[in-house]
């Protein structure tokens, strides 16, 4: 398979046409943004270690019979997944309170959820991620009701699964973003990416921060801790 165009460059990835039909052709890259972008900066050796762990992940589940996007992983910054359209919707699953839910309702970070929450941001950067509800996601026609509940089903499962996994690795998984994708035949799937960038995992014994949050709230360390959790996860370390 060849490497052709490029279709898309978001901000942390970039998207590529492929010489067969049905595959995309993604790249990693080193930039970092939050808050929407407006704080930026690259970090080296970002783009491959998210390749990688995001690589271990989508296999996990695939394993698990979680259907996604991953394919096989080309180069240290690079994957083969399957053509899909993204749903323009970031779905966010919570298991302990933290970041803009613990802002929301005025609750401390850390304190754990009776039961994980799910919630949908409209994925649309000039609008900021707004958050959205049901009714929103269907008068916008960015889902109907059985892919929604669908969209919710599979995170639920994703939550059980990485949870499960990163606790046997000392890893507390707090939350995490997904998105989902169509591909030409119109089955709806796991797509984008599970890494760092998306989640938030913290140390079990010292409840250190092993994500972007260290970028976000400048904690330092960021590749470090990146590099820490593809450690715990047994990947290659030499990325
Ligand atoms: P939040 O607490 O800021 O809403 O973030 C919830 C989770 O979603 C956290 O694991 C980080 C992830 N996330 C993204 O992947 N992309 C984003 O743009 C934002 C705001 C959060
Ligand atoms: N995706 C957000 C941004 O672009 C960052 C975040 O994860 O907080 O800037």
């Amino acid at each position: 398979m060849e490497k052709r165009e490029q279709l898309y460059e978001g901000k942390a990835k970039k998207v590529y046409r492929t010489s067969e039909p049905g595959f995309f052709w993604l790249e990693y890259k080193d930039d970092a943004t939050a808050f929407n972008g407006a704080k930026k900066a690259e970090i080296t050796g970002k783009g491959a270690l998210n390749n990688q762990i995001s690589a271990i992940f989508l296999s996990l589940l695939k394993q698990k019979g979680i259907e996604n996007h991953f394919v096989k992983t080309v180069s240290d910054t690079e994957q083969i997944v399957r053509e899909v359209t993204i749903v323009p919707l970031e779905v966010v699953t919570r298991n302990i309170a933290a970041g803009s839910l613990a802002k929301r309702l005025g609750w401390e970070e850390g304190t754990p959820l009776s039961k994980p929450i799910v919630e949908w941001y409209y994925k649309n950067d000039e609008l900021g991620d707004p958050i959205l509800n049901d009714d929103h996601v269907a008068v916008l026609n960015i889902a109907v009701r059985e892919e929604l509940n669908h969209i919710k089903e599979i995170s639920l499962r994703v939550n059980d699964v990485l949870k499960e996994y990163l606790a046997g690795r000392k890893v507390i998984l707090v939350d995490f973003k997904l998105e989902f994708g169509k591909t030409p035949e119109g089955q709806l799937i796991l797509a984008d990416e599970i890494s760092p960038d998306t989640c938030r995992f913290w140390d079990a014994n010292t409840m250190e921060k092993l994500d972007k949050d260290r970028f976000r709230r400048d904690l330092g360390n960021v590749e470090e801790a990146y590099r820490e959790i593809l450690r715990r996860l047994g990947g290659q370390e030499n990325v």
